[in-house]
């Protein structure tokens, strides 16, 4: 589908001034975390010898692209605060928008998927599979929001488990959008950040909701996040009162707080008791950290174009080496996908806890596996990091109580459980309650992460490695 005459003849009319003043690079990652344009892509323009070359080989690019990158360059510009240049680009944008004025919502399919790519929802990886009863868990507790006066729906789990990819799929259906959330759903990636980026996150927000309104309601773009907290709330509760907010990987239960103004919010984190701080209904969906064997392998086959029953021997192994983790599964299925004989190497590689070398996909957060896995750890309080350490010395596939580490940590029982639960709720520890008395085990690829990054200070601390 290839962008509308409208579109184009606004990207032409807004062309020597783009060229003059954006910095491609910055647009071209959100528009790559958007799968709009590829990294091949991205290189192209980057070698362009000046700023202004790139501008101009981006904007070619885009003139040869379709509707959804011209809205994905459109969310780049607002997001990175050019918002000069992005209000003459609003008029011409595709398709529909949240109270009508640019028509109606039709109700197609691809009106939702319009919809949910203005709101910057991302699109579903490459390789993709269902997991339907999470899905609906996480669709169920959405509709009951809508019951509530404002409320939040939770999505935890550990690292990589698969959150994010989750909560944009559960907004991918026709029937909430126009029962639950006819006013739009809006997308933000909050990420560790400090106030003045959330400040710039919740501007860009404010502007884009605006930006649906007559142009009298423009105003200044807020100044504080107390102010910024005020402007959200007036727009979301007077004029977009049945939309929803979906944060993205929160860390913070303060950034929560700025968002604690009664209405429907959606949010994806490894800490589970973020919301303990905030008002309104509360709901929350449990993300398993491991995809069934069956699952895991279909991503595997479907990276590397075979049949289930064709994978070799090693898939298995991956598999189960990794415990089914979406993420790793998807890593290793991309390696293969270019070097489709290196079943055998990425095996020996995640068997020697080769973390760094098993590297991102384009559109996750971070640059390498052991990068995802150790950020949990990094913001643990300092005591408890070094505490947590010390679970190296649990054993693959053993759960242990908490008496254990009673006396390993030399702490009273109580203090040991409340550490433990602190590890609990941030998906660094899991526990199985299933017996008379809890029993706590750590997910596979998070010991062996422990163990070699322990290997990895050891050797620096006596001066070999
Ligand atoms: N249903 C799925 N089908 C195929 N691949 C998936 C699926 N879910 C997740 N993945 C893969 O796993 C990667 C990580 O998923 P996602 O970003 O949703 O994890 P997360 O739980 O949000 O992690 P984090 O805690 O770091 O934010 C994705 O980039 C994708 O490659
Ligand atoms: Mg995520």
């Amino acid at each position: 589908m290839a962008l509308q005459e409208r579109t184009r003849r606004s990207l032409l009319r807004l062309r020597h001034q783009l060229e003059q003043d954006i910095k491609p690079q910055d647009l071209m990652d959100h528009m790559i975390s958007d799968g709009v344009i590829t990294v091949d892509e991205e290189e192209k323009v980057r070698i362009k010898p000046t700023r202004k070359d790139q501008a101009a080989a981006l904007i070619e690019l885009l003139l040869r692209k379709d509707d959804r990158s011209f809205i994905s360059f459109y969310n780049a510009l607002v997001k990175e605060t050019y918002y000069d240049l992005a209000k003459p680009l609003y008029q011409d944008l595709p398709g529909v928008s949240f109270n009508g004025r640019k028509g109606s919502f039709d109700s197609s399919e691809t009106s939702v998927q319009i919809m949910l790519s203005e709101g910057g929802v991302p699109q579903r990886p490459v390789v993709f599979v269902s997991r339907p009863e999470l899905l609906n868990q996480v669709r169920m507790k959405l509709d009951l929001l809508q019951k509530d006066a404002g409320g939040w729906v939770t999505v935890f789990g550990m690292a990589g488990s698969g959150k994010s990819v989750l909560a944009a799929e559960a907004v991918r259906d026709q029937r909430l959008i126009e029962e639950c959330f006819p006013n739009g759903i809006h997308w933000l990636s909050i990420g560790q950040l400090d106030k003045s980026d959330l400040l710039v996150k919740i501007q860009s927000l404010c502007f884009r909701l605006e930006q649906n309104l007559d142009s009298q309601s423009q105003q200044r773009p807020p100044t504080s996040l107390d102010e910024a907290k005020e402007r959200l709330r007036f727009l979301m509760l007077r004029r977009f009162p049945r939309s929803l907010l979906i944060l993205d990987d929160i860390w913070d239960s303060s950034v929560l707080k700025v968002f604690d103004i009664h209405c429907r919010i959606l949010l994806t984190t490894r800490n589970r008791s973020l919301t303990d701080s905030v008002s309104g209904a509360k709901y929350e969906v449990e993300v398993e950290s491991g995809l069934d064997d069956r699952k895991a392998l279909e991503i595997l086959a479907l990276y590397t174009k075979m049949n289930q029953n064709a994978l070799p021997v090693e898939a298995r192994d991956i598999v189960k080496e990794c415990k089914g983790s979406p993420l790793v599964v998807s890593l290793i299925g991309a390696l293969l996908k270019d070097k489709p004989n290196r079943w055998d190497y990425y095996l020996r590689q995640l068997r020697q806890k080769q973390f760094k070398r098993i590297r991102k996909s384009s559109s996750y957060d971070y640059d390498a596996l052991d990068q995802a896995m150790a950020a949990s750890i990094e913001v643990l309080p300092d005591e408890h990091r070094e505490l947590y350490k010390d679970l190296t010395v649990l054993q693959k596939d053993v759960k242990i109580p908490a008496k254990i580490l009673c006396v390993l940590w030399d702490l009273e029982p109580e203090e040991v459980e409340d550490i433990l639960q602190e590890f609990v709720n941030k998906s660094l520890l899991f526990v199985d309650n299933n017996s008379r008395l809890n029993l706590y085990y750590l997910h596979d690829l998070q010991l062996d992460f422990l163990v070699e990054s322990c290997i990895r200070s050891c050797s620096r601390w006596t001066g070999s490695g």
